[in-house]
This record gives C-alpha cells, sequence and structure tokens, in this order.
C-alpha cells in the first residue's frame, strides 16, 4: 500500500471511531491490514494462482489447469476433432499437438519418488516386483511433483516460453507475486533464475499435495469407512470381487498397493508395464509424428538404459477412471469397456479378439517385445456380465464432486 492510502485510510478509520463516539472499539473499528501484507503467505497458495495463470504460457492462452483442468478431475477435457475429449493436447502455440494422453494430477502426489526396488502383490499369483517405480510423467522422468512442475512452462508443445529467464519476468510483471515470492523465499529469490524458477515449480507442487487433488471420498472410500454398502446383487459389487480375487483376474497385480481394505488405496503399486497398446495412428497423423516413430516409454527417461524397459509405461491409478477417457499413454481406446476387453483378448479361449471401437481384431503392440504376457496371462476370460461388472465397479471409485460427469448410460443401475 502506498503512503498515500494508508494516511487516507488512517484518517478515515479515526473520522469512523470518532464519529462511532466511543473512542473505537473493536467491533466499529476493525483491524487495519497489514500494510505491506504480500498477497499470498504460503507456497501452496500462491502455488494455487500459479496454477491457473495463463500468463506463464508464451502467448499467454494456456496454464496448468488447462491440461489439468480442477473442474474436470484434472484432466485436459478439451475436445477434439470427434467432437469428444481429445486423446492428446493442444499446446499454447494453437497447433502444435503432443503425443501422450494427458494424465490426471489427481493423486499424483502419492507416486513414490523415482527409483529402483521391489515390493510385494496382493490379491496376485505373481511373485513380487522387482523393477522401477514411481515418479512424476507417464516414464517417471520426473523424480517429484516440483520437478516434473518445472517441465511444462518451458515445452515448446505446451506452455512455449523460450527459457526459463522468460518464465521469470513474466512473475516479475505481478507485484503480487513479487511481494509473495519474496515474502515466502526471501528477499533475495530474484537473485538468481534457477532459484526463481524453482520457487514456482515448488509452489505449485505445494498446491498440488493439497487435500483438493485428494479427496479420498468416493463410494469406494465410503465403503472403507461403513458410510457405503455395495449391494451385493449389483454389478460393482460383481466388478469389486472381481478385482480384488487372486484367481479370476490380474487387475490387482498391477493395480493394488496396499493390503485389502486399507484406507487410501490408490490403485496402482506404481510399477513399469508394457501391456501391449497400439499405437493410436489417428493421433499420429495429426501431430506430425512419422510412421516409424515408437514411444519407447520407460527407455525414454535419461536414468534408464536397459533396452528391456521399452514401451513400458507408468501403472496408472484407476481414481476417477470413469471420468478420465480416453484411455492408455497415448488414449488410444475411448471407453473403459473397451479397455477391460483389452486385456481380456490376452486370455485363452477369450472371446474378445475384436476392438468395439474399431470393428477389428486389436492392432499389434508399439512395442511387441517386452509386453508383460505372464501377468496379463494370469486369469480367467470374462463373461460380458462380468465386463460391465468390473466398469461398473471402476464408476465406484469416482470422487464424489465428479460424480455428475459420470456416463448416464444405465449400465450400472
Ligand atoms: C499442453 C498440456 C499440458 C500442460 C499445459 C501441462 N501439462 Fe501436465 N501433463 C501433460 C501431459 C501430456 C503429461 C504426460 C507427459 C509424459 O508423460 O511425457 C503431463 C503430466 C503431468 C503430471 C504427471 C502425472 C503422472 O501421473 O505422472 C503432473 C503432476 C502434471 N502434468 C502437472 C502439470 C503442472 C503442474 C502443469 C503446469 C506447470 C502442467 N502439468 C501443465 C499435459 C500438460
Ligand atoms: C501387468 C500389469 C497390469 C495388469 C495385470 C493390469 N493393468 Fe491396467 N494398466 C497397467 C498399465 C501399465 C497401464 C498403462 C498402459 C499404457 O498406457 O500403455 C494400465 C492402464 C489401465 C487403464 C487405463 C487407465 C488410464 O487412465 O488410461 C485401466 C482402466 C486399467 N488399466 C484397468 C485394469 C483392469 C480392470 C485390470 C484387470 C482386468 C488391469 N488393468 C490389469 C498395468 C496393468
Amino acid at each position: 500500500m502506498d503512503t498515500l492510502k494508508l494516511i487516507y485510510r488512517m484518517t478515515l478509520s479515526t473520522s469512523i471511531a470518532l464519529a462511532a463516539g466511543c473512542g473505537g472499539s473493536s467491533s466499529t473499528n476493525p483491524p487495519e491490514p497489514e500494510p505491506s501484507a504480500p498477497a499470498f503467505t504460503t507456497k501452496s497458495s500462491l502455488g494455487e494462482a500459479l496454477y491457473s495463470d495463463p500468463n506463464l504460457s508464451f502467448n499467454r492462452t494456456q496454464s496448468c489447469a488447462t491440461c489439468h483442468n480442477p473442474d474436470h478431475a484434472f484432466i485436459d477435457n478439451r475436445l477434439g476433432p470427434e467432437g469428444l475429449v481429445d486423446a492428446v493436447s493442444l499446446g499454447d502455440d494453437g497447433f502444435s499437438l503432443g503425443d501422450r494422453n494427458t494424465p490426471t494430477a489427481a493423486y499424483a502426489r502419492f507416486a513414490p519418488l523415482f527409483a529402483s526396488g521391489s515390493h510385494p502383490r496382493f490379491n496376485s499369483q505373481q511373485p513380487d516386483y522387482h523393477g522401477f517405480v514411481g515418479g512424476q510423467f507417464l516414464d517417471g522422468r520426473a523424480t517429484d511433483l516440483a520437478s516434473q512442475a518445472a517441465g511444462p512452462p518451458t515445452n515448446p508443445i505446451e506452455m512455449g516460453m523460450p527459457d526459463k529467464a522468460s518464465v521469470v519476468d513474466r512473475l516479475k510483471e505481478n507485484s503480487r507475486y513479487v511481494d509473495s515470492f519474496e515474502h515466502i523465499f526471501g528477499p533475495d529469490v530474484f537473485d538468481d533464475i534457477d532459484t526463481a524458477y524453482m520457487a514456482m515449480a515448488e509452489s505449485i507442487a505445494e498446491f498440488e499435495k493439497n487435500d483438493e487433488f485428494a479427496p479420498f471420498d468416493s463410494k469406494y472410500d465410503q465403503f472403507l469407512r461403513g458410510e457405503y454398502i455395495y449391494d451385493p446383487l449389483s454389478k460393482a459389487a460383481l466388478g469389486k470381487s472381481l478385482f480384488f480375487s487372486q484367481q479370476f483376474t490380474n487387475c490387482a497385480t498391477c493395480h493394488q498397493l496396499k493390503p485389502n481394505g486399507t484406507d487410501g488405496e490408490l490403485f496402482t503399486s506404481y510399477e513399469y508395464h508394457n501391456i501391449g497398446v497400439p499405437k493410436n495412428v489417428d493421433v499420429r497423423a495429426r501431430n506430425g509424428k512419422d510412421e516409424s516413430f515408437v514411444d519407447e516409454g520407460l527407455l525414454s527417461n535419461d536414468a534408464v538404459t536397459d533396452i528391456s524397459e521399452r514401451g513400458k509405461f507408468k501403472t496408472p491409478t484407476l481414481r476417477n477412471v470413469a471420468v478420465t477417457a480416453p484411455y492408455m499413454h497415448n488414449g488410444v481406446f475411448r471407453e473403459l469397456k473397451t479397455v477391460i476387453q483389452f486385456y481380456d483378448h490376452f486370455l485363452t479361449n477369450s472371446d474378445h479378439v475384436i476392438n468395439p471401437e474399431t470393428g477389428t481384431p486389436w492392432k499389434d503392440p508399439e512395442v511387441p517385445e517386452t509386453v508383460a504376457f505372464t501377468e496379463l496371462q494370469d486369469g480367467n476370460k470374462l463373461s460380458n456380465d462380468e465386463v460391465e461388472g468390473l466398469v461398473c465397479f471402476l464408476r465406484t471409485l469416482t470422487d464424489s464432486r465428479y460424480e455428475h460427469l459420470l456416463p448416464e448410460d444405465g449400465l450400472c443401475n
């Protein structure tokens, strides 16, 4: 606040106090805000503002929230040419398209730091897992949320800023940011570009650790707390028992983190696998990638060199999955039912040999050499009721604020 305003305010409050004729009791004379109070006093509140500020992109058209929309389970729900949620995201330049489907930023804070290790599995006939786990991005190349958040502003096909210095200049355009950064990170924060840039990334990461990103209030969470009962005759109940069964399905092998019934299940053990997803040829035709281009997944992470990791992707959480179509790292499948039928085609004597979205047999995996056949072929083939049961169970993993986005197709009634 400048001095003139301050004097004006002081005069005003003195005259109010005088007019009230009571010497200024606290009820008639509210306390003055600190003259130099910064707009944001915590990393998280500062991060919240940064998260949805388009000024951090070159043409000032997009922010984190554009591709991770809080009103839509933190995915990019902008529509593609077919009028459905696009498989890939449009950049700030208005024409560049990505090659990977934007994952949800919800529940992302629970991914462990990228590392190699081993852990036990639950409801699985498979032995303990040994290999890479966790990290941010589908290939784990950012070890944690702050280093992840440092990526998009200078990514040429995302927010498109030429370098960190120009991002920091954009921060400095906003006096509310300047005051807040100096208050939170110290008066020298803008002396060094990297320090200021990482302070920005750290603030965004703190915001992403907020409970808004991870309310744990789906029907499944309510069930764990004894507040919701799965009707034993419902499809969702059938799906739940299939999902957590050791024998009938293999889902829990990769999508269960904690022992049965533990609060805060994330529906991913953060393992890396190649589950044989085919190329998304429509996306490749639109984003200008060459026919021969292969998304190498985990192998595109600089910390990984072993060719046996090629084509593996981080197992995604299944929280909110019923409202985050399309599916897989490249968005190649539109519907959950298709995803489940796709899994089922790995099982011998499966009826599900045709991709229902194309009417043709499943296409070959993009990277055929490393498909996790051992895990994928462990299980019984599914009937159509069982496929629908799994879909209905997955719908119960929707946070209550997104339940209105669930399809109203009567499938699970
Ligand atoms: C143009 C769209 C776009 C913008 C803008 C964008 N993202 Fe993303 N985000 C993506 C895509 C695509 C991926 C996956 C990329 C990959 O794996 O290589 C991703 C991955 C992530 C992940 C990792 C999730 C996981 O499960 O591994 C987080 C967290 C995230 N973004 C947060 C942010 C934040 C914070 C910002 C703003 C600083 C941001 N994103 C801006 C598209 C975007
Ligand atoms: C071998 C480990 C493994 C098994 C077994 C497995 N999954 Fe997955 N799941 C993954 C991986 C890895 C991905 C991401 C693959 C990709 O994008 O290429 C994935 C993706 C998915 C997706 C899409 C999520 C999204 O946001 O795009 C759904 C839904 C899903 N799995 C459900 C299931 C169900 C249901 C089962 C059991 C029938 C199952 N999975 C069995 C590892 C596994």
